[in-house]
C-alpha cells in the first residue's frame, strides 16, 4: 500500500472524528438540559455511563470506525458524569424558599392552603422556618412567635387563634374604654375568633391587650401601627397570609381565605385597602431578599424607614411619625443629658456602658440597646434587657451608623415642637403625649408616608 491509501484512511478517520465530536458536545448539551429540567438524573447518568462504555467498546472492535466511537462515547461519558453531578444540585436547591410562595399577584382564594400560609411566613419573618428575622409585616419587632419567649414590648403571638376566641368575651373588650372603639363608625366589634385577628391588626386601638398599652395610656391606646396603613401596609391578601400561618403553624386548620377576607372588610372601609404592588417592585411579597444591611450609600432617613425604628421611634423632621414604643429620638438634646447623668455614669462604672461623648452614646444605643436603659423604659420581668431590639449591630455597615448617629445628633427639642411631636414648653425627654398628635396624624390620612423598598 502507497502512502496515498493510508492518507486517505486517517483523514477519513479524522473527519469522522470531527463529526463524534460535534455530535458528542450537540448530545451532552441536550442530555445536561433534559436531567436538569428533572428527567429521572440517577437513571440518565446510569444510562449514559453504559452507553459510553458501550461506544467505546465498540471503537475498540471496528477499527476502522475507532475514533468516531471513541470521541462519542467519550462525550457520552462526560454527559453521564455530569448528569450524575447535577443529580445532586436539586436537592441544594430545594432548600431554598420557593419564589412563588412569596408572590403577591395571585389572590389568596386561589393558593393553596400551604403556600399562601408560606408567604405569610415571609410576610412576618422574610424567610421560612426560623421564627425570627424581620420580613415586611415587620411583627417580629415587637412580637415573639415561641412559646415561652416574654417581651413586655407586645403580648408572644404563640396561642394567639385560640387566644383570641376568648379575648372577645373579655368583660374590657365588652365593654371597651379604649381611645376608639370601632374601626370605622358603623363597622361594629368583632364577633369571631378571626374576626379579633383582623380587628387586631387594622384597629390597635379597638381593644388593648392589658399591660401593653402606650406608656401612661392607661391601656386605652396602642403602640401597636395599623398594619394596612403606612409604613408596613399590608395588602388584604397579605393579611390574609398572615392569619393562615398564625393557624396552619398551631396545627388547626387555617379557616378559608373568602371568611378572612370577609373579617378584613368589615373593619377596612375600600377607600383605605392598600393596591397590590406589581411583582417588580416586591420581590418575595415584598420583604426583601436576604438579610437588611444598612451601608453608607443610604440616606439616614431611609434607613430609618428600612430598619423599622419608625415602628417604634417618633423622629422629628422624617416620616416617623407614630412609634411609641421608645423615646422620640431628639439626641442633640438628649444625648448630653443622658451622659450627664447619674443613672448613665453608674452603668459606666459598672462596665456596662462606655460612651464618652454623644455621638457614641448614640452608636451604643443602637447596637448595644441594654447597655444602658433609660429609666422610663426599664421591662420589670427583664430590668437588664433593652425593650428595642438586640442585633442592629449586625445590620449596619460602620459608614452607615457613622451617618446615621451624626444624622439623630442634628434633631433637637425645637425641631420636634415645629413638628408638633412636642408641647411648645420645654418637655423632659419622657415619652410625649401620643393620643393628639397620633389621631392628629391619622386624620391626616398618613399622607407623609412613604414605604421604602428596596
Ligand atoms: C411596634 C410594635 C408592634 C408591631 C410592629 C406589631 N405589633 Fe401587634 N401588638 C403590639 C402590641 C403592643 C400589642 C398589644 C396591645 C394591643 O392589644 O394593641 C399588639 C397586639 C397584637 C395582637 C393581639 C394580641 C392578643 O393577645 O390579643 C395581634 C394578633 C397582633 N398584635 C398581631 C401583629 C402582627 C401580625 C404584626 C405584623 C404584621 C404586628 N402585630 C406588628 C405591638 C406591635
Ligand atoms: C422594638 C422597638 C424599637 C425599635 C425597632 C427601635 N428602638 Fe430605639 N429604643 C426603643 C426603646 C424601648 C428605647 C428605650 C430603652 C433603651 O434605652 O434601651 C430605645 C432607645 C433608643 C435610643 C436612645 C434614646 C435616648 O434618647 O436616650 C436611640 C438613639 C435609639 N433607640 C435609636 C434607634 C434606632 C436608630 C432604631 C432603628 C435602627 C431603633 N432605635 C429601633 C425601642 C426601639
Amino acid at each position: 500500500m502507497g502512502g496515498h491509501g493510508k492518507f486517505t484512511v486517517r483523514r477519513a478517520n479524522v473527519i469522522l472524528g470531527n463529526i463524534g465530536l460535534v455530535v458528542g458536545v450537540v448530545a451532552s448539551i441536550a442530555f445536561i438540559k433534559w436531567s436538569t429540567a428533572g428527567g429521572g438524573a440517577l437513571g440518565l447518568a446510569f444510562g449514559l455511563l453504559l452507553t459510553a462504555i458501550f461506544l467505546m467498546w465498540l471503537g475498540y472492535m471496528i477499527p476502522r470506525a475507532r475514533m468516531l466511537l471513541v470521541s462519542v462515547g467519550f462525550f457520552t461519558l462526560m454527559s453521564g458524569v455530569f448528569a450524575s453531578y447535577s443529580n445532586w444540585l436539586p436537592q441544594t436547591r430545594g432548600e431554598v424558599p420557593p419564589v412563588e410562595a412569596a408572590g403577591s399577584g395571585v389572590k389568596a382564594e386561589d393558593m393553596p392552603v400551604d403556600k399562601l400560609a408560606e408567604k405569610g411566613e415571609m410576610i412576618i419573618f422574610g424567610e421560612l422556618g426560623t421564627l425570627h428575622g424581620q420580613g415586611k409585616g415587620q411583627c417580629p419587632l415587637c412580637h415573639g412567635f415561641k412559646k415561652g419567649d416574654v417581651s413586655e414590648r407586645a403580648p408572644n403571638l404563640a396561642g394567639i387563634p385560640a387566644r383570641a376566641a376568648e379575648q372577645i368575651k373579655d368583660p374590657r373588650y365588652l365593654k371597651p374604654d379604649s381611645v376608639q372603639t370601632e374601626a370605622h363608625s358603623g363597622s361594629g366589634r368583632a364577633t369571631t375568633a378571626i374576626e379579633y385577628i383582623a380587628e387586631s391588626h387594622s384597629c390597635p386601638n379597638c381593644f388593648i391587650v392589658a399591660g401593653f398599652g402606650v406608656k401612661g395610656s392607661n391601656d386605652r391606646e396602642s403602640p401597636m401601627p395599623q398594619i394596612h396603613k403606612a409604613p408596613i401596609q399590608l395588602t388584604i391578601d397579605e393579611l390574609i397570609a398572615v392569619d393562615t400561618w398564625l393557624f396552619v403553624r398551631e396545627g388547626e386548620e387555617a379557616p378559608p381565605a373568602a371568611d378572612l377576607r370577609a373579617a378584613y372588610e368589615k373593619f377596612i372601609p375600600a377607600g383605605d385597602r392598600a393596591e397590590p404592588v406589581k411583582e417588580a417592585a416586591a420581590p418575595a411579597g415584598g420583604a426583601p431578599a436576604g438579610p437588611m444591611i444598612a451601608t453608607g450609600a443610604d440616606k439616614p432617613e431611609d434607613v430609618i424607614m428600612k430598619m423599622g425604628c419608625v415602628a417604634c421611634h417618633k423622629i422629628p423632621t422624617t416620616a416617623a411619625k407614630f412609634g411609641a414604643v421608645g423615646p422620640i429620638l431628639i439626641e442633640k438634646t438628649n444625648a448630653p443629658k443622658r451622659l450627664a447623668s447619674a443613672e448613665y455614669k453608674a452603668r459606666i462604672k459598672a462596665g456596662k456602658a462606655h460612651a464618652n461623648s454623644p455621638k457614641e452614646y448614640v452608636i451604643e444605643s443602637i447596637v448595644n440597646p441594654s447597655a444602658f436603659i433609660l429609666p422610663d423604659y426599664v421591662q420589670k420581668a427583664t430590668p437588664e434587657v433593652s425593650a428595642m431590639l438586640p442585633d442592629f449591630g449586625k445590620k449596619f455597615t460602620y459608614e452607615a451608623l457613622d451617618k446615621l448617629a451624626e444624622f439623630l445628633l442634628s434633631i433637637d427639642e425645637a425641631a420636634a415642637v415645629k413638628d408638633g411631636m412636642m408641647p411648645g414648653k420645654a418637655a423632659e425627654a419622657a415619652p410625649a403625649p401620643m393620643s393628639e398628635d397620633r389621631k392628629d396624624a391619622m386624620a391626616a390620612g398618613h399622607a407623609g408616608f412613604q414605604v421604602v423598598s428596596r
